[in-house]
């Protein structure tokens, strides 16, 4: 579907809704795997997933109709591969700078790219990128963000909470994703055109417990520490309390 309402020049244009999918991530992988060329910008948005994917090989639920489950085709292929963390921030601190409006102070963004109101997730961010030679040749870029879902099933990690369980209200859901769409291209041409973003300033600074005493933990082993911020391939820096600076890669430390 052409889509002439979001005031983008590309991210969203090409918007394909569907009632239901297995999991947007999917469906755009298929998609764009197929000999007919994608628009880059192409959003596949789905009301419910029966097999929404969440990083880690965990699931990604949420009620039909009520949140916003969509999957973003991208073609960074200025981005070296090993600088591939530079998309992590750019969505996280896209969909921060939206949500700021909607809830202003109390978000942050779990490393590498969870989104969180207080101590508790709102939304999480699955991107899953193909590399050819040096570079980034494609990224989907899947996000669920808790939107109107009133209730959560009580032992899910994250503790989650939606927009309007905060809010007490509802928040129109393409809105939001016109909004998303719109920073998301805004940080992803200043990247491409090599324009300053101060993109890692920008991430460092709405961590979520930065600066701050917390445990975490390693290979079992429980320690106290403060994040710093992240190494220029987005590794998570931590000050032990008792020690130097380490650098984690993902599934190398767990927050307690
Ligand atoms: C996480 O926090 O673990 C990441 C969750 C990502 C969920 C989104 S919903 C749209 C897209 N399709 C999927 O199957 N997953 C992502």
């Amino acid at each position: 579907m052409q889509n002439n309402t979001f005031s983008t020049l590309f991210v969203g244009q090409n918007l394909i809704k569907l009632s239901a999918v297995d999991s947007t991530n999917n469906y755009l992988k298929k998609l764009a795997s197929n000999s007919e060329p994608l628009p880059e910008g192409t959003v596949i948005m789905a009301d419910h997933q029966f097999a929404g994917r969440g990083m880690q090989g965990n699931v990604w639920l949420a009620q039909a109709g009520k949140s916003l489950t969509f999957s973003l085709l991208l073609r960074p292929t200025f981005v070296a591969a090993e600088r591939q963390f530079e998309l992590n921030m750019l969505v996280s601190v896209a969909i921060n700078n939206v949500l700021s409006k909607y809830v202003s102070d109390h978000l942050s963004i779990k490393w590498p790219n969870d989104v969180y109101v207080d101590n508790r997730k709102i939304g999480g961010v699955l991107i899953e990128n193909v590399i050819a030679g040096s570079n980034l040749k494609q990224s989907i870029i899947g996000i669920g963000l808790n939107v109107n879902q009133g209730e959560f099933e009580e032992e899910l990690a994250g503790r989650p909470v939606s927009l309007s369980q905060i809010l007490h209200q509802n928040v129109n859901l393409m809105v939001l994703l016109s909004e998303i769409c719109a920073q998301i291209e805004q940080l992803y041409l200043k990247l491409k055109f090599g324009k300053s973003t101060n993109l890692r300033e920008l991430y460092v600074n709405k961590l979520y417990r930065l600066h701050k005493v917390a445990r975490y933990s390693q290979n079992g082993k429980e320690f106290e520490g403060v994040i710093e911020g992240v190494s220029e391939m987005g590794l998570l820096r931590i000050k032990p309390m008792n020690g130097e600076i380490l650098e984690f890669g993902f599934k190398e430390v767990a927050f307690i």
